[in-house]
């Protein structure tokens, strides 16, 4: 059960039965939890499977799609509870071999290029496809028109292209490139969030350690809701900083993060211990 209009990664509901989609559209439409956002809602078939994010740069019939990664979007390690914005991902993930990915360019996102070309819309920029890879093939859980996050951590810091050209040509409609160049690296993003999210986040705690955690080989730190008061770093937001990690394995790149992870703390900082665990346990590392 999704609300339809826009509630922050958090406005699907994924119920296991009947009683609980009565229960979730209560809470959308009736008990108005999501505002206006729940005023109308979509019901779909529940979808299991291990979910993806492909994202890929659109520019008229050129159709460049970036490394697929997967985003850990529950709240509950072994991707359990509550959906959330992203609470960590990785790059390139292997759930996705090159067969099925040339699959999801030739019948998901041409397709739905030419849709929209139909309906009068020469579609330039990102297009993301949320695809949950189910028992019957990958089926498309929804679109962005814009990058994810936090895909976007752990895909550009292995993008080995100049992505402002790659902007720029794609918004004139032509892409030069014949193909994106990542580098021959895994990254992992893990999410540090505060207290309360996805509900309501307490605000206004001291971070410590994110120069401590840059320091670290193959560690880099971005700010998501991070607020500077005279010269303190406090938390402003419910997911407060994305540390990524880089290797030459995933296994590599986890730890790296991982490593980051440990030298910060703010008050009632949380995040996922499992972030690319079960690809790991596939692939046997
Ligand atoms: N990480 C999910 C999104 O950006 O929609």
């Amino acid at each position: 059960v999704k609300a339809s209009g826009l509630a922050a990664g958090k406005g699907a509901v994924v119920c296991d039965t009947p009683e609980e989609a009565l229960e979730a559209a209560e809470r959308m439409m009736v008990r108005r939890e999501f505002g206006d956002a729940g005023s109308t809602i979509l019901i779909e078939e529940k979808l299991t499977g291990q979910e993806v994010s492909v994202l890929a740069i659109v520019a008229g019939r050129s159709i460049w799609l970036m490394d697929p990664c997967q985003d850990h979007k529950q709240v509950g390690e072994g991707d359990s509870g509550r959906n959330t914005g992203g609470m960590g991902a990785y790059c390139p993930t292997p759930l996705l071999d090159a067969a099925t990915l040339d699959g999801i360019q030739r019948e998901i996102l041409v397709p739905t290029a030419d849709a929209l070309r139909r309906e009068g819309i020469e579609y330039r920029g990102v297009l993301y496809a949320g695809l949950m890879l189910t028992p019957g093939g990958p089926k498309v859980l929804e679109f962005n028109c814009r990058l994810g996050d936090p895909e976007t951590q752990a895909t550009f810091l292995r993008l080995d292209d100049n992505f402002a050209e790659i902007a720029r040509d794609a918004s004139e409609g032509a892409l030069e490139t014949k193909s994106l160049n990542w580098r021959k690296e895994a990254v992992a993003c893990v999410v540090l969030a505060a207290e309360g999210y996805p509900g309501s986040a307490r605000k206004g705690d001291e971070i410590t350690g994110i120069d401590e955690a840059m320091a670290l080989s193959g560690v880099t730190v971005y700010h998501a809701g991070t607020r500077l008061e005279e010269d303190r770093l406090t938390t402003s937001g419910g997911r407060v900083l994305s540390v990524c990690g880089r290797g030459p394995t995933l296994s590599d790149a986890l730890e790296a993060a991982y490593g980051g992870v440990s030298k910060i703390s703010f008050d009632g900082m949380w995040y996922r211990s499992d972030i690319g665990r079960d690809t790991l346990t596939k692939l046997g590392t």
